[in-house]
C-alpha cells in the first residue's frame, strides 16, 4: 500500500512544529489543533464513530452489505478507533488502511474488553477485590496491559468501579464490590496497572472507568434497567471510585446503558457536563457503551436518531460506539444549526490528543510486533502473577476443627462436583480475547500433589449449554435435574476419608445480561451436597461463583468453605495449593452474602432507620422470618490460623480540623501457622446533617505475621476523612463525635471515640 500524497503533507505539516516554535504552550494541543485545521467536518465526525471489528482483515475485504460500507468508512477516513479486533496481524493490516489509505492518514485506537487479563485470565475483579492487596491488583492489571498490548491493543474498557449492592446484577464479577472506600483504592490500583507511568510506551494501555453512572444500581439487579437513586447516595457512594479513577490518571470515562432519575446518562449533560466534566475537571475521553446513545430512543428519551445524536453529543459523549448514528447525522445536525460545529471539535481534539498520548501519531505500529507477540502471550512470568493474584483472591468462609488445610500424604479424596474438572467455566464470561478451556482445573492442580488418591466423580450437571447461553429447553431443564450421577458420587464419599465438593455458577451464569431472581447455588448440585453429607461429613466445599450466593445450608452444615470465585488461567494450582496449606487464605468478602435472596439490597454500610431494634415488639425495622444480619459480612475471612486483636488506643479524644489522630490496635497470631490478616478500621460519625452510615470502611493494612507474633498496627486520622456530600450539596466533615472501630471484618467491635471541634 502506498501512503497518500495527503498523507504526506499531513505528515509534514505536524512533523514541522517543533518545540522551539511553541516555548511555554501544549506542544500536543498545537499539534492537534494543527491536525483539526486540515480535516474535513467528515473527517472530524468520522473520529468520533467507533467501529466494531466487522471483517477477517487479514481477508479479502467485504464485496457486499453493511460490512462494505463500513469497510468504505474506513478508507474514507470515517472511523477513529475500534474494538474487539484482535492481535497483531489483524490490527496491523486495518492500521495500514487507515495510515496508508486514508486521506490524512490518522491512525486508530485499537479498544479490547481487557477486563482480568487478555490470553492468560486473572481472577475475575470481584475476586482479586477479594484479596484486598493493591500492589498485586495493580500488577495483575500491569500484566494484563503487558499482554494485550504485545497482541497490538492500545485501549481497555477497563475497570468498572460501578458499585453495587445486588448480587442478582450478574455484573458484580466485573466490580470491586459494594464498599467506595474500597473500590475507589482498587479504581486507582487498575488504572496505575494498566496505563503505566507513560501511556506512550508500547507496553501500556489507556484505561476506561466504567460505567458512568450508578450502572450497578440496576432496579432488581436486573441489567440495563431502571435506576433511580438519591443524590447522597450518588455522591456518597457511586462517585468516589469515579472520582478516584480521574485523580489516577484516567484516559476515558464510558458511560452505561441506564438512566438516573429519569435520564439515560449517555444524555445527561448534568452529570457528564455538569459533574464529570466542570465539577471534576476531566479532561479525556468519553465513549458510550455500546450502542447507547441509540438505546435512548428505546428508553423514550430520544426522539429518533437525529435527537439521540444531539442528546449524546450535547452532553458531552465523544465517541459513539457501535450505534453509528454520530457517522451519519451529526453534519445534519450541524448544517441545520442544531448543534454548533465547536462541539465536534471539542471532542475531536480529545481523541486525537488520547493518539498522541498512545504514541500513535509518531508510530503507528509501536505496539504491533509479532515477535514480542509470540514472546509475551501466556509466558511463563503472567502465569505466574496470575498465581499470585489468584491465591491471594481466595476466602476461607468456615473451617470448623481445622479440616483445612489438608495432610499431603495417605488420604484418600473423593472429588466431586461438575466444577472439579472444569477447564471453561474458571476462566468466567469475560474471556473473548482467551482460548476456552484453558484453565488448570481442580482435578489437575491436585494431581500435582501425589501423595493422595484422588477419585473423581462429576455427580451432576451445570445449569448451562457449553456455549453459554441459557436456553429454557426441554433437554436442558433434563439435563439440569439429571441426578444420575449421585450414586457414583456417593460410592465415591463413602469410602474416603474426605470429600471435596467444586459446585457453583457455569462461568457464564454471571456477566453482563446474566442477572439471577435466586442466588441459590443452581440446579441439582446442593441436592448432590447434601447426599454427600448423608455418607461423609467431612466435606470441603469448594465454591465457584460470579456473585454472592445463599449459602445457608452449607454454612449450618458444612464444615469448611472456601469461596474461589472464578480464578482464571491458574485456578487449579491456586486451589489446590490453598487446600494443602502452600497458601494461608487471606481473602476477605468486598461484598456481602445473604441468608436470602429476600435480604438484598444488603450492605454493611446501611443507615441506621428511626427503629433499629432490635426490640421485644414487632415495630421495629426488621424481618419477622429471618435476622437482619448476613450470613457472611462485608470483610470477613478467616485463616488457617487464628488472630487477636486487643489494645485499641487513640493519642487524643478531641481533634480540630487540622490535627490527625494516631489509632493502633495489638495485633497477635495466637494460632499454628505463619498467615495474613487484613486489620480493618471503620468510623461511624454519629450525627450529620444528612443520615449516616452504621460505619464505613477508612482504613485497612496488610499484616503478615508468624505464629505467636504480636505486632501494633497503627492508623492515622485526618479531618479530609470525615467528610461526606452532607445536607448543603458539599463535601466536607461536620464537628461532633464518632466512634472507631478497628476488627477483622465490618463487625469489628473494639471500638474508641473521639470528638471532632473546629
Ligand atoms: C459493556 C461494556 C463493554 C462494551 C464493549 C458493553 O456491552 O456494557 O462494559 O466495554 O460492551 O464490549
Amino acid at each position: 500500500m502506498k501512503t497518500t500524497f495527503f498523507a504526506y503533507i499531513f505528515l509534514f505539516k505536524i512533523l514541522s512544529i517543533n518545540a522551539q516554535s511553541v516555548v511555554n504552550k501544549d506542544l500536543v494541543g498545537i499539534k492537534v489543533d494543527s491536525i483539526l485545521s486540515l480535516m474535513t467536518l467528515d473527517e472530524k465526525i468520522g473520529q468520533m464513530n467507533q467501529y466494531n471489528g466487522f471483517w477477517d482483515a487479514t481477508g479479502p475485504s467485504p464485496d457486499s452489505g453493511e460490512q462494505l460500507k463500513k469497510y468504505e468508512s474506513l478508507k474514507k477516513g470515517l472511523v477513529g478507533s475500534m474494538l474487539n479486533v484482535r492481535g497483531v496481524d489483524e490490527i496491523s493490516a486495518i492500521q495500514k488502511i487507515a495510515v496508508n489509505q486514508t486521506r490524512l492518514g490518522i491512525p486508530l485506537i485499537f479498544a479490547n474488553d481487557v477486563i482480568h487479563g487478555y490470553k492468560t485470565l486473572s481472577p475475575i475483579p470481584i475476586a482479586e477485590a477479594a484479596s484486598w492487596d493493591l500492589k498485586e491488583i495493580e500488577n495483575s492489571a500491569r500484566i494484563a496491559a503487558i499482554e494485550s498490548s504485545a497482541a497490538g491493543t492500545n485501549w481497555t474498557f477497563a475497570p468498572m468501579v460501578d458499585i453495587s449492592r445486588d448480587p442478582r446484577w450478574g455484573r458484580v464479577m466485573e466490580g470491586a464490590g459494594e464498599d467506595p472506600f474500597l473500590a475507589s483504592l482498587i479504581a486507582a490500583a487498575r488504572i496505575k496497572g494498566f496505563q503505566g507511568d507513560d501511556l506512550s510506551k508500547h507496553n501500556t494501555v489507556a484505561a476506561t472507568a466504567k460505567h458512568f453512572a450508578a450502572y450497578g444500581f440496576s432496579e432488581s439487579g436486573r441489567d440495563y434497567n431502571t435506576v433511580d437513586i438519591g443524590d447522597n447516595t450518588l455522591n456518597n457512594i457511586v462517585y468516589p471510585p469515579f472520582i478516584s479513577s480521574i485523580e489516577a490518571g484516567v484516559a476515558s470515562v464510558m458511560t452505561g446503558f441506564n438512566d438516573l432519575d429519569g435520564i439515560p446518562v449517555t444524555g445527561n449533560s448534568d452529570i457528564i457536563k455538569g459533574i464529570l466534566r466542570d465539577k471534576w475537571g476531566f479532561e479525556g475521553v468519553v465513549i458510550s457503551d455500546w450502542g447507547s446513545v441509540r438505546e435512548m430512543i428505546p428508553h423514550g428519551f430520544a426522539k429518533n436518531a437525529d435527537n439521540a445524536a444531539e442528546l449524546a453529543i450535547k452532553a458531552g459523549t465523544d465517541i459513539d460506539m457501535e450505534s453509528n448514528i454520530y457517522v451519519r447525522k451529526l453534519k445534519k445536525l450541524i448544517n441545520d444549526k442544531i448543534i454548533d460545529e465547536k462541539l465536534i471539535d471539542q471532542s475531536v481534539r480529545k481523541i486525537l490528543r488520547l493518539k498522541f498520548d498512545l504514541g500513535l501519531f509518531d508510530d503507528p505500529f509501536k505496539y504491533l510486533d509479532k515477535e514480542r507477540e509470540k514472546k509475551v502471550l501466556n509466558s511463563p512470568e503472567i502465569q505466574n502473577t496470575v498465581l499470585q493474584m489468584a491465591k491471594k483472591s481466595i476466602v476461607l468462609l468456615k473451617n470448623s476443627n481445622s479440616l483445612l488445610p489438608l495432610k499431603k500424604e495417605n488420604l484418600k479424596i473423593a472429588l466431586i462436583g461438575p466444577l472439579a474438572n472444569d477447564k471453561n467455566s474458571p476462566l468466567g464470561n469475560w474471556r473473548t480475547n482467551s482460548d476456552n478451556n484453558t484453565a488448570v482445573s481442580v482435578l489437575e492442580g491436585m494431581s500435582k500433589y501425589d501423595g493422595n488418591e484422588i477419585i473423581y466423580e462429576k455427580g451432576a450437571n451445570l445449569i448451562l449449554n457449553s456455549d453459554g447461553v441459557v436456553k429454557f429447553s426441554e433437554k436442558i431443564i433434563l439435563n439440569q435435574n439429571d441426578k444420575s450421577g449421585f450414586d457414583s458420587a456417593r460410592i465415591a464419599a463413602a469410602k474416603s476419608d474426605i470429600a471435596i465438593v467444586v459446585i457453583g455458577e457455569d462461568g457464564f451464569q454471571s456477566g453482563e445480561g446474566r442477572s439471577r431472581s435466586e442466588i441459590a447455588i443452581p440446579g441439582v448440585q446442593l441436592d448432590l451436597l447434601k447426599e454427600i453429607f448423608k455418607v461423609n461429613n467431612k466435606i470441603v466445599l469448594v465454591l465457584m461463583n460470579g456473585r454472592p450466593l445463599d449459602l445457608s445450608w452449607a454454612d449450618e452444615n458444612i464444615p469448611a468453605i472456601l469461596e474461589t470465585w472464578q480464578l482464571g488461567t491458574q485456578t487449579g494450582n491456586a486451589i489446590a495449593q490453598v487446600l494443602y496449606g502452600d497458601y494461608n487464605p487471606s481473602g476477605k468478602l468486598p461484598m456481602t452474602f445473604p441468608r436470602s435472596v429476600g435480604q438484598i439490597p444488603i450492605y454493611y454500610n446501611h443507615k441506621s432507620t428511626g427503629r433499629p431494634g432490635p426490640k421485644k415488639v414487632v415495630f421495629w425495622s426488621h424481618f419477622n422470618d429471618i435476622p437482619n444480619t448476613p450470613l457472611y459480612p462485608f470483610g470477613y475471612g478467616l485463616s488457617y490460623t487464628r488472630f487477636k486483636y486487643s489494645n485499641l488506643s487513640i493519642d487524643k479524644k478531641l481533634m480540630n480540623v487540622k490535627q490527625t489522630i494516631n489509632v493502633s490496635v495489638l495485633l497477635e497470631n495466637i494460632g499454628k501457622l505463619k498467615g495474613r490478616e487484613v486489620v480493618q478500621l471503620y468510623i461511624k460519625d454519629k450525627f450529620g446533617s444528612t443520615t449516616r452510615p452504621v460505619k464505613e470502611l477508612k482504613g485497612f493494612k496488610l499484616i503478615d505475621l508468624e505464629p505467636g507474633e504480636k505486632r501494633r498496627v497503627d492508623f492515622k486520622i485526618s479531618e479530609p476523612m470525615l467528610r461526606f456530600y452532607n445536607a448543603k450539596k458539599n463535601w466536607e466533615s461536620e464537628q461532633g463525635v464518632f466512634e472507631i472501630f478497628i476488627g477483622s471484618d465490618s463487625n469489628a467491635d473494639l471500638k474508641e471515640t473521639f470528638e471532632l471541634i473546629r
